[in-house]
């Protein structure tokens, strides 16, 4: 062991062969499953349930009530550490179910970081750089949280027998320690993604056909992420119990971190009215689109879906490539067949911008000073309708406006006049010239011309009700949608649809996803739920890509009606979706923790239907719905186009080659057949 600084900056060296590795991911809806299923946890453990997190000031004041701790050897175990230097915190978190938070201040021990450096690295040979700011932040997590766990069974009177739920590489350290230190804790650790995936997968790697074959030990060197990696195998191979979110990220973990897991997985429940508010959310859209849109409204609103992919900015991971693909696709084939329907796709994904863009500022005031013209106009002509009608007559509609108002009415049409195409993207971007979205859009040609069936908006931010653009929140923006395109390829569980599944809307995931797998599984035909499973794991991408493009199309296809019923069946998955269903599974992992660590008091008895690794059961619960769907069959087949699509005219190219340059080197790509019909 060298002291920090005389590591290298650049790859790591390897470091000492071992069993155990362990790669990463970054924290982000974790939050949402600790949250969520805090409830559900504190219905079967009640005061005996603790969570356990960073200290962060910020947070603690808007959502922890701090409190004096009511179990005696937690308080015990607190004012011990606290008198030892360190900043151990204890409240109630403001949440669903009110559960214990222990809270650790990191910042507070830094000056241990080095000590606690060399005790990893001489019990279990992990180095970390001293210049891997949050790989030294999970070092310091671990040591107190070990450090929390070792001191409160040794305050405790009788023997307790305590289990550990470890989520992520981040807090990996923890349960390293409790087994190098021999804790009596039962432990179970669960990944919601590896690092390493994620790195490969947004890379120009063909990542699901080569999951045997990766050299893991290279790759995470490569990308300098050894040392993380290290830390999550070695969580992994430690642990009692391994959980990863998903039946996919299980195939990636069994690969990548060398250890085959079983399952535990996320969220929600059904809100009510969910008709209603997307009635509601969707005339909020609209209204939007009316200031975007100024000038070019040739388009019927009433006519028009509001499609969206929203998530990390992960350009080929989470699909945003194929989904453009597919909607240059859409597009072509609702002009040709002389659709009446429009469809506004947004793409909600955060990158580097300098604030909202002045013509997409412009849109909105544009329609706002029509409105204010429109309300003025009605009030006058309001007041004298009613005079009017106050003497016993009835208006001479002649005289109910004047030229004053005839006036200000064409001022504000005036102001509506543009001489250029609205805009595609409402902010400026920092990195305009090299932002994937807004090339792939460019080389598409989709720019929201009048003749485009499918228009575009770039929304490069996360959604606020307090925006001066689209002022709702996200779910309110969700409810208002369609139908939720997420045609990710690497996506180990996938909030979005599953969000959008408990409020009532449609979605397209992929056999790729968490969520896409666990649905095919629990739903013997997902698409007359709403539930369109993509097929990017077995299929080329242009074939995926065809089958995306034929999803799309049939929705646009489907009357209000047949939407309306199909809303009402996704919003019946929503208990699917639930903790009290999924809840089970982290309750079996934790009997199975307790039997692996104490056999003399614990035994495990899997349950029938989750058997020994803890999957969901293999028949699907949710059989076809008994009257079939009128239109809701979809075509999930290849080879554009289907039956329902005219033939496209001759000579013409759809598509500008090359198809999806920037993924040629996954592997799996196809050339566009011979003879396929484009246009240019
Ligand atoms: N999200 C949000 N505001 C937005 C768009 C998305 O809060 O404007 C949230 C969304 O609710 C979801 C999360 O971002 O919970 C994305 O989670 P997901 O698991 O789909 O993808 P990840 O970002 O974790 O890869
Ligand atoms: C909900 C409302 C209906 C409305 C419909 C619009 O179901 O309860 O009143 O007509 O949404 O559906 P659409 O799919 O056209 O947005």
């Amino acid at each position: 062991w060298k002291p920090p600084g005389s590591l290298p900056v650049g790859p790591l060296p390897r470091l000492p062969t071992w069993e155990w590795p362990g790669g990463g991911a970054p924290v982000g809806g974790i939050y949402t499953v600790l949250q969520t299923k805090a409830k559900i946890t504190s219905d079967e453990w009640g005061e005996n349930y603790f969570l356990m997190g960073p200290y962060l000031e910020q947070n603690v004041r808007t959502q922890v009530e701090l409190i004096d701790p009511p179990h005696p050897a937690v308080r015990r175990t607190i004012d011990s550490m606290n008198a030892k230097g360190c900043k151990v915190y204890f409240g109630r978190w403001l949440i669903e179910g009110g559960p214990y938070v222990v809270l650790l201040d990191v910042g507070a021990t830094a000056w241990s970081l080095d000590r606690w450096k060399t005790e990893l690295w001489e019990s279990c040979a992990i180095g970390v750089p001293w210049y891997d700011r949050e790989a030294n932040d999970a070092v310091l997590f671990g040591f107190l949280a070990a450090w929390f766990l070792g001191e409160f069974v040794a305050q405790c009177e009788e023997k307790p027998f305590v289990i550990g739920h470890f989520h992520e590489w981040l807090a990996g350290v923890g349960l390293i320690l409790c087994r190098t230190r021999k804790l009596p804790v039962a432990t179970i650790f669960t990944t919601h993604a590896t690092l390493l995936g994620r790195y490969l997968c947004a890379g120009s790697v063909d990542f699901y056909n080569n999951l045997h074959a990766f050299n893991v030990d290279k790759e995470a060197g490569d990308r300098q992420i050894y040392h993380r990696y290290c830390m999550e195998r070695a969580a992994v191979h430690c642990t009692h119990v391994f959980t990863t979110v998903s039946q996919i990220t299980a195939v990636e973990a069994e690969h990548l971190l060398k250890r085959k897991p079983g399952e535990g997985l996320g969220k929600f429940s059904a809100m009510h009215e969910f008709q209603n508010l997307h009635a509601q959310s969707k005339a909020h859209i609209q209204e939007f689109v009316r200031g975007h849109f100024y000038g070019h409204l040739d388009f019927n609103l009433d006519k028009t879906l509001f499609f969206f992919i929203a998530g990390r900015y992960e350009f080929s991971n989470k699909g945003a490539d194929i989904f453009l693909e597919a909607l240059a696709r859409l597009n072509y084939l609702l002009r040709v067949n002389g659709s009446q329907v429009t469809v506004v796709t947004f793409f909600i994904m955060p990158a580097r911008t300098n604030n909202f863009n002045v013509e997409s500022l412009k849109g909105q005031a544009v329609r706002k000073q029509l409105w204010d013209t429109a309300n003025a106009v009605k009030e006058k002509f309001g007041k004298k309708l009613y005079e009017s009608l106050l003497v016993g007559n009835l208006p001479d509609m002649n005289k109910m406006l004047d030229k004053e108002d005839f006036t200000m009415m064409k001022r504000a049409i005036f102001a509506t006049q543009r001489h250029s195409f609205p805009p595609v993207c409402t902010h400026n971007m920092l990195d305009d010239s090299t932002d994937p979205v807004l090339n792939t859009i460019r080389r598409l040609g989709l720019f929201n011309s009048s003749a485009d069936r499918v228009k575009v908006i770039f929304h490069p931010e996360f959604l606020s009700s307090t925006s001066p653009l689209l002022p709702v929140d996200y779910e309110e923006f969700v409810r208002g949608c369609h139908l939720g395109v997420f045609p990710s390829y690497y996506e180990p569980w996938g909030y979005t649809p599953a969000e959008c599944t408990v409020m009532g809307i449609p979605s397209i995931s992929t056999n790729l996803s968490g969520f896409g797998c666990f649905m095919e599984e629990h739903i013997a035909d997902p698409s007359a739920y709403g539930i369109y499973i993509l097929d990017r794991r077995f299929r080329a991408l242009d074939d995926s890509c065809t089958q995306l493009t034929s999803f799309l199309y049939s929705f646009c296809q489907q009357s209000r009606r047949q939407r309306i019923i199909q809303r009402n069946r996704t919003e019946r998955l929503s208990d699917l979706l639930d903790w009290k269903y999924l809840g089970r599974y982290y309750m079996s992992a934790r009997h199975l923790a307790l039997a692996k660590a104490f056999p003399d008091n614990f035994t495990y008895e899997p349950p029938e239907e989750t058997a020994v690794s803890v999957r969901p059961p293999r028949s699907p619960i949710y059989p076809a719905p008994t009257l079939p769907p009128r239109v809701l069959r979809f075509c999930a087949g290849y080879g554009v186009p289907g039956p329902y699509i005219s033939p496209p005219p001759r000579g013409i190219r759809v598509y500008p080659a090359p198809l999806f340059p920037h993924l040629a080197p996954k592997g799996s790509l196809h050339p566009l057949p011979q003879g396929f019909p484009c246009i240019q």
